[in-house]
């Protein structure tokens, strides 16, 4: 990453001047509000101290199946109360002093010193207040009330000031709160213009420099420079994004086809609480398989969330609401008196970030369905002009599962229409509007839980027209069993979900499709599809598990994103005590082009790579314990290799550790006494921690677990389990008896 420091434009230095503004020494200055809160929940009398970003609907643990699974089953409803002081913030003589609340789950009240100065009835809209003429000179008093309703989003939203609080204290001249845009002209290797404009005390400003041989931000190499007004820095990338209907996506004049991500907001086990280092892990995971862009759905996302974006190289559909009009969670509510300002505010705090690249204007609105479509035109149109009022330099989407806003007009009202798995119109999509972009918003929708393998392997029918019906029961039975879904990466719950190997071969035929965002990067609370009612409390739709392990399917999408990266994988695991003899299909993810399979040194038969083809399948396999193994090759050499082992009993917890920021996670395996992993011989593990070392923690990624994740044990699932921990990692140690189970202590 560079940091650059530029020299700004005349314009701006002879307008201070001219003004008398202070550069140096008087500059704005920005602090976190994290610590120092007190809370509580409505009907407690005492406080207790907590750190915000805070989510008190994960503290507790799980409410009895089936309360609200939709939302996690976890206890995210009722009214909370946030206290803290709020001295030292006065500004210097004529400046101002903002306070940012970047959200509030939800129907927020912000009270200085008992007057209200705030709130917003959204809990994913993000909120500057100038509270300048409420402070006292001392004794200020800083109260946020958060009341969350059942059903508010269709997951689990989390619950109090779930991101970060800041406050800026401003001297006369600065770039006042959502105003400042940072955008690039043009731009190629050896020449930039960069625009920028903001409203300051002297009025707007407008202007622009140039910046001669620059490094341009890309997911592959994300420059970054600063931008010094009045002092303070601001950062900005340097890009062009060009989206043609009929050519397709090009940054930085490189075609190429997003492949992204949807994710939701919350970050697993520690629930919706914004947290920068868990974030970072999701994000790095996420580009180690081939990620380059993430879909924030169905939401604006935490701010600090975009500036990982920017940082990491991640571009970002930038979505803004799940709804309209029409109910699907609490928002339709408020939407006639605040779309037009939370829509209007979430561009211009997202706008000068190079990651985002679309902007989204909601995602499967029930107002789509409308036949004629009069009303989601209308709403569209006002949207997609509250935008470009803010932005021209994105296009704007929105996202529909149904095919016929595709034709009946709705389409003309945006950009670029947001195909949510409609695979099989892309090519007539195109045909028919050659002036309309297209972007597949949501792909897939596969299900699986880490480590789960059903039989007989049945693919699912490929029905290819939106249709949110379940699956028919014989459909379940193939995919769900006992609260987990099958690991083949071959179902998803409704008949218009289809393997990820159909999207590849869509966005291949049809490079003029802007990119698929897959549905989902990780499992998320709530949503456990199509386990509402049999015990799943967390969705079953991501490439990683909810504890950030890898499902199979990783390893399916870094084969096909990262062709040069040699990878093989084989599903399924290979302890199968009692189906010896039996048909036990294997499927190997590989991005090589040739693949034989080993079962015990046998080969199974060799096999090359068809066209469309992203899997190579040996149905006939029949199981017998010992290994099973394959070879691939690419162009006539060796690639990579896999091996799969039948495991014997545990013996051993080993762990494997990996940081990011202040948090390490901690994996642990139950192995065996070859180091094979044992999928089938679960195990409680119970931990004791050393003073300094805190366990955040613990999860194993199965979606119909009730074990609290802020416990200090668990079972394993399927041999793993992720510790988080802040601190000396070496502090996290299983306790004696937990050691004990497998016979000896970790390693
Ligand atoms: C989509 C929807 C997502 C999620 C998904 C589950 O239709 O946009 O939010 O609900 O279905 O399959």
């Amino acid at each position: 990453m560079l940091m650059r420091r530029l020299v700004v434009s005349l314009e701006i230095v002879t307008a201070l001047v001219a003004t008398g503004g202070a550069w140096a020494d008087d500059t704005s200055r920005t602090d976190m509000l994290s610590d120092g809160w007190t809370f509580r929940r409505e009907g407690e009398t005492a406080e207790r101290s907590v750190s915000v970003p805070h989510d008190w609907g994960i503290e507790s643990g799980f409410l009895k199946a089936g309360a609200c699974p939709a939302q996690g089953d976890l206890p995210f409803v009722g009214k909370g109360f946030y206290r803290r002081a709020f001295d030292g913030f006065t500004p210097p003589p004529g400046g101002r002093t903002y306070l940012t609340l970047d959200g509030v789950q939800c129907r927020s009240v912000v009270k200085l010193n008992g007057k209200t100065v705030g709130g917003r009835p959204f809990g994913y809209a993000s909120e500057t207040i100038d509270v300048t003429d409420a402070l006292k000179d001392s004794g200020n008093v800083l109260e946020v009330e958060a009341k969350n309703v059942p059903a508010s989003s269709r997951w689990y939203p989390g619950s109090g000031i779930f991101r970060d609080v800041t406050v800026r204290v401003c001297p006369p001249d600065h770039v006042k709160p959502n105003t400042l845009f940072i955008r690039t002209i043009e731009a190629n290797e050896k020449f930039a213009r960069v625009a920028v404009s903001f409203e300051w005390r002297g009025g707007v400003s407008n202007f622009t420099f140039a910046v001669e041989n620059p490094r341009l931000w890309s997911p592959e190499s994300p420059a970054l420079y600063d931008l010094e007004l009045f002092g303070e820095k601001f950062r900005y990338g340097i890009r062009t994004a060009v989206f043609d209907p009929q050519k397709g996506f090009f940054l930085n004049g490189v075609h190429r086809q997003m492949k992204g991500v949807c994710l939701h907001h919350d970050l697993g086990p520690i629930g919706a609480a914004f947290d920068r280092d868990f974030a970072r892990r999701q994000l790095a995971l996420l580009k180690e398989m081939g990620c380059d862009a993430i879909r924030t759905s169905h939401n604006p996302p935490a701010a600090a969330l975009l500036d990982l974006c920017d940082e990491m190289g991640l571009m970002v559909m930038d979505e803004a609401f799940d709804m309209w009009e029409i109910r699907k969670g609490d928002y339709s509510v408020f939407w006639k008196d605040w779309h037009a300002r939370d829509l209007a505010e979430f561009v211009r705090r997202d706008r000068s970030h190079p990651s985002v690249v679309m902007w989204s204007i909601g995602n499967e609105l029930i107002e789509l369905d409308d036949n004629p479509p009069t009303r989601p035109i209308r709403i569209a149109t006002e949207l997609t002009a509250i935008v470009k009022a803010n932005d021209t330099t994105r296009p704007v989407t929105f996202a529909s599962w149904k095919s016929a806003p595709m034709w009946n007009g709705c389409q003309n009202t945006v950009d670029a229409f947001g195909a949510n798995y409609l695979p099989f119109k892309y090519a007539e999509f195109s045909k028919r509007n050659p002036n309309v972009g297209l972007v597949a918003t949501e792909t897939s929708s596969c299900v699986s839980s880490r480590g789960e393998y059903f039989f007989p392997v049945v693919a699912s029918p490929i029905t290819g027209e939106g249709d949110l019906k379940r699956r028919s029961d014989e459909g379940c039975t193939h995919m769900v069993r006992g609260g987990q879904m099958s690991g083949y990466d071959l179902w998803g719950p409704h008949p218009n979900d289809y393997p990820p190997d159909v999207e590849f071969e869509h966005q291949e035929r049809n490079p003029q499709v802007y990119g698929e965002f897959v549905w989902t990067g990780f499992d998320y609370l709530g949503e456990p599809d199509p386990c509402f009612m049999s015990g799943g409390r967390s969705s079953y739709f991501g490439i990683f598990d909810l504890a950030g392990i890898p499902k199979d399917r990783y390893w399916l999408y870094k084969s096909h994103w990262r062709p040069d990266e040699p990878t093989a994988h084989i599903l399924p695991h290979w302890t199968w005590p009692g189906r010896e003899g039996e048909a036990t299909p294997v499927h190997v993810y590989t991005s090589g082009a040739e693949a034989e399979l080993f079962i015990n040194g046998v080969s199974q038969g060799r096999k090359r790579r068809g066209e469309y083809e992203y899997r190579f399948v040996w149905n006939d396999v029949r199981y017998e314990p010992g290994e099973v193994r394959v070879k691939t090759w690419r162009d006539g050499k060796e690639w990579a290799e896999d091996v799969v082992k039948t495991a014997f009993e545990p013996v051993r917890v080993e762990r494997s550790e990996r940081r990011f920021g202040r948090i390490t996670f901690v994996t642990f395996a139950l192995k065996d006494k070859n180091g094979t992993v044992c999928p089938n011989a679960d195990r409680l593990l119970a931990f004791e921690t050393r003073p300094g070392t805190r366990l955040v923690s613990l999860c194993n990624g199965d979606a119909a677990s009730r074990e609290n994740f802020k416990g200090s044990s668990m079972h394993t699932f399927h041999g793993l389990l992720v510790a988080a921990v802040e601190g000396p990692a070496e502090g996290l140690v299983l306790s004696p008896s937990a050691a004990s189970i497998c016979g000896s202590t970790e390693n």
